[in-house]
């Protein structure tokens, strides 16, 4: 049977010689496991990354985002399973898919003895690209290093470095970007400005994948989330899809007079006094309405001023799940359940 680039297709050996078969994904991680000694840092990963598309991987410390990301560069090898980029296994095409990813390391690790300039371009000549005067402008212009760009990278603070390392990724424009919590230690306005610029890659076909602990910027800028804890992933989900899966909502009334007491056909719903009686909160289960609380008040007679609703962030329904993770966890070992 062929597989999904046609490898093993009668075909697909004339194909490759002329249009290589385009795989779907853009990256391919398929069952990975990866130990050190006897501790395992991942627990069989499946994942495909989509092309075009933002894609933010969300883990508490220690979870194994840095791990994947590795493999995926070929920095590490994987224990066991298989990993593709563009359709090209990462081990025995490494140089490959080498080029056609940047990797943003967590780590600032750098040459202390060039200028921002000659660091881009000795990056560049790796990958056997001519930086163009053009290009590296508009790399040190969106990543706001142009002023600096005859200075030592030992002059940089740590956020112009952390800039540096990610112009350093993009100098061969590579096809997918991984960005391994690249904003750590950055400040607000730099951040903001480094999410338009990855919104702008995105815009030119570039993939992108981000894991981050911040999870308003995952929040803001992913159109996929993968939640990985403890070497597995719980969830991969449309982030939309996620949050209406898993957000619950509260809606907040602020009434004309204060209460003394909740009317019962509210009490009855879960409804909540706050702010000296002013106020009523009621939260409902994701995917519920609020339509029997809005009944409620009406039945209640109550003169309501003005309704808020708010939805659960992304980072509760974060908590959520690893706490549900975990508790499963623990539940299984009491049983004796595998
Ligand atoms: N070279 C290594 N040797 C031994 N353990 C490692 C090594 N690299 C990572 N680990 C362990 O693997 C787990 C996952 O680490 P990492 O991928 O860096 O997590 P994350 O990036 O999600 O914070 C951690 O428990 C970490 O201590
Ligand atoms: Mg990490």
């Amino acid at each position: 049977m062929p597989d999904r680039d046609g490898r093993s297709c009668p075909f697909a050996a004339g194909a490759l010689h002329s249009a290589p078969p385009v795989p779907s994904s853009v990256v391919s991680i398929r069952n990975v496991k990866k130990r050190f000694g006897s501790f395992e840092a991942l627990a069989g990963v499946d994942l495909e990354i989509e092309q075009g598309e933002i894609f933010g991987l969300l883990g508490p410390n220690g979870a194994g985002k840095t791990t994947l990301i590795s493999i995926v560069a070929g920095l590490l090898r994987a224990s066991e399973g298989e990993v593709r980029v563009l359709g090209r296994d990462v081990v025995t095409d490494y140089r490959f898919t080498r080029s056609a990813l940047g990797l943003v390391p967590q780590e600032i690790n750098f040459d202390p003895f060039f200028t921002v300039e000659e660091s881009l371009r000795i990056q560049a000549g790796y990958f056997g690209v001519r930086l163009s005067e053009e290009r590296l402008v508009e790399i040190l212009t969106a990543l706001d290093l142009l002023a600096k760009r005859r200075a030592n990278t030992r002059a940089l603070s740590g956020g112009m470095k952390r800039r540096l390392l990610i112009g350093k990724a993009l100098v061969h424009e590579p096809r997918v970007v991984f960005l391994d919590e690249p904003t750590a230690g950055v400040d607000v306005e730099l951040r903001q400005a480094l999410w338009r610029y990855v919104r702008v890659l995105r815009a030119r076909g570039t993939t992108i994948v981000l894991t981050t602990h911040y999870l308003e910027e995952a929040e803001e800028l992913a159109d996929r989330v993968g939640v990985i804890d403890r070497g597995r992933l719980l969830v991969v989900e449309d982030k939309k899809a996620l949050l209406r899966r898993h957000a619950g909502k509260t809606l907040r009334a602020t009434l004309a007079a204060p209460l003394a007491l909740l009317p019962p056909q509210l009490a009855a719903l879960g409804a909540r006094l706050e702010d000296g009686g002013r106020t009523i909160a009621l939260s409902v289960e994701p995917g519920a309405s609020f339509g029997p609380a809005l009944a409620a008040f009406a039945q209640a007679g109550l003169s309501v001023q003005d309704v808020e609703t708010t939805r659960m962030r992304l980072e509760e329904v974060f908590v959520r799940l690893l706490r549900g993770d975990r508790a499963a966890d623990v539940a299984a070992a009491r049983t004796g359940a595998p």
